[in-house]
């Protein structure tokens, strides 16, 4: 049984902390350390593997390696503290601990000609005042959206779906082009206020345009391990210059400026931020973090469906039908009664978090604890979190490498949130101005269990093979 009696920070613990012992692991050789862990990350081993490995090498969670991007041109320093466990991982959920400037995916930050010239919100710290500003227009902008969530996921949906369905009687339908069609135009509506449609060029090309800027700022960071070892030569030795993607960039600005017209005004009214400064935030909220972030989270969640062997479909469109049955519909309310489907999500999200590494820079020397040791942190070191991982900890999670879709349901698996970390914080925790926990938390999860629910009110069953639908089986009661 695992023990879920651990506490989520070193500052609030109550028991006494576990034995001081030196950091195991080392950095290696210059050049060369960096380079063998590089080409072991991203090509022999792959994160997981790298990971595993070092945790029984060093018989700890805790440990001193490198991580990419590093030689031969990055200005970069690899060397990270990895902290592999729900307890040490937690530390850098406390921003007294650590910093969370430039450092979204590590040592190494994008060049901001990506963003406008400008530092946006994910690159800044809590000690920055824009960090407030930008963070308090974020959440401003998804609650005052929240009542027009469910018609637009429903109306978007409907979308998707007919024409799945049309395409069907041909043969297997690849879901991801419509599934990334559906998350740019509801992330534009409920975040930019921005409608697609009302532009041909981003109705069609929006998705693509977006997966361009984002592929071009990321490819130095994304393990692919194929065609190697050209991936390594040509993807993970430089970064790639803006002017690839500046076309794409400037016609996705163009649409946010002119269709999302009164959410830009708010930003600068009431959030005192300039016009520019309002557009690239609302771009890379909408872009990077949302679209970003669905487009792995969703066919993460196909992948669960397709991979369950335990008759889940049933028991879902039971409870959404019970939940949501026609009175009531699919709302809001309903959505956060249906526990299993919302457990589903959750579990999902525990074994593939979208964003799979976290960092965070030491505000200070501090002593951190694993579940069985603590190690004295030095300032300026960064700490470098491999969800995956943590989010397997045997320690917390029973049976931690297998989906178990109620695992979060009932008393104590409500509890267990405090330890699904997906969102840079407890699923518990409150995204604010002073932490950098994601403020899409709720609207992620609530989305996401809203997308099931509309699948299980449409549909008794589908079935999903790879990345396709290959059929949908409607409600008899609509067949008749
Ligand atoms: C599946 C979707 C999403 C995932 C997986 C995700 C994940 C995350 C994570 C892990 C972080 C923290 C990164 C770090 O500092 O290390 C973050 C930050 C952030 N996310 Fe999300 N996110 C998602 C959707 C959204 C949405 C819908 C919004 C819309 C408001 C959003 C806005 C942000 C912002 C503004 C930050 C920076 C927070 C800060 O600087 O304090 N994200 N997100």
């Amino acid at each position: 049984m695992a023990n879920n009696n651990i506490t989520s920070s070193s500052s609030s613990s109550s028991s006494s902390p576990p034995p001081v012992r030196e950091i195991p692991g080392s950095y290696g050789l210059p050049l060369l350390g960096p380079l063998a862990d590089r080409l072991n990350y991203s090509w022999f081993q792959g994160p997981e593997t790298f990971f595993r490995k070092r945790i029984e090498k060093n018989q700890s969670t805790v440990f001193r390696t490198n991580v990419p991007p590093s030689f031969p041109l990055f200005l970069a320093n690899p060397n990270v503290v990895a902290v592999l466990d729900c307890k040490s991982f937690a530390h850098m959920f406390d921003m007294e601990l650590v910093e969370k400037k430039n450092i979204l995916v590590g040592d190494w930050m994008p060049s901001t000609r990506f963003t406008g010239d400008r530092r946006v919100c994910a690159y800044l710290d809590t000690s920055e005042p824009q960090h407030e500003q930008i963070k308090n227009f974020a959440m401003d902008t998804l609650k005052r959206s929240s009542t027009i969530w469910v018609p637009t996921l429903t109306t978007v949906l409907d979308t998707m779906w007919d024409t799945i369905e049309s395409q069907l009687p041909s043969g297997p339908v690849s879901y991801l082009v419509p599934i990334q069609k559906f998350i740019f135009a509801f992330s534009s509506l409920c975040i930019a206020g921005a409608d697609p449609a009302n532009s041909p060029d981003i109705a069609d090309n929006g998705y693509s345009r977006m997966d361009r800027w984002l592929a071009v700022q990321l490819l130095p960071t994304v393990p692919i391990n194929i065609l190697q070892p050209l991936v390594e030569i040509f993807l993970h030795s430089f970064p790639y210059p803006y002017f690839l993607v500046s076309r794409d960039y400037n016609k996705l600005y163009e649409f946010v400026e002119k269709e999302g017209k009164e959410v830009i005004s708010r930003g600068q009214t009431e959030f005192k931020l300039s016009k520019e400064d309002t557009v690239h935030n609302l771009l890379f909220i909408f872009g990077f973090n949302a679209f970003g972030g669905f487009s792995i989270l969703f066919p993460s969640l196909l992948s669960s469906l397709e991979s369950d062997k335990t008759g889940i479909q049933e028991k879902l469109r039971k409870e959404v039908r019970e939940k949501a049955g026609s009175e009531s519909g699919l709302s809001l309310r309903s959505v956060q009664e249906m526990d299993l489907v919302q457990s589903f999500v959750y579990e999902t999200l525990r074994l593939n978090p979208p964003v799979p590494l976290q960092y965070g820079r030491a505000r200070k020397d501090f002593e951190l604890s694993s579940h069985d040791s603590t190690f004295k942190i030095k300032k300026g070191e960064l700490l470098c979190g491999y969800q995956p991982l943590v989010m397997r900890d045997p320690k917390v999670f029973d049976d931690p490498e297998t989906f178990v879709p109620d695992r979060f349901t009932g008393e104590k698996g409500k509890e267990l949130l405090t330890y699904l970390y997906w969102s840079n914080g407890p699923q518990t925790g409150m995204p604010s101005a002073s932490n950098k926990q994601c403020p899409g938390k709720d609207f992620v999860t609530l989305t996401t269990s809203l997308f099931l629910a509309h699948l299980f009110m449409r549909y008794d069953s589908v079935t999903i093979t790879g990345a396709s639908f290959s059929a949908v089986e409607k409600p008899k009661s609509k067949n008749e």
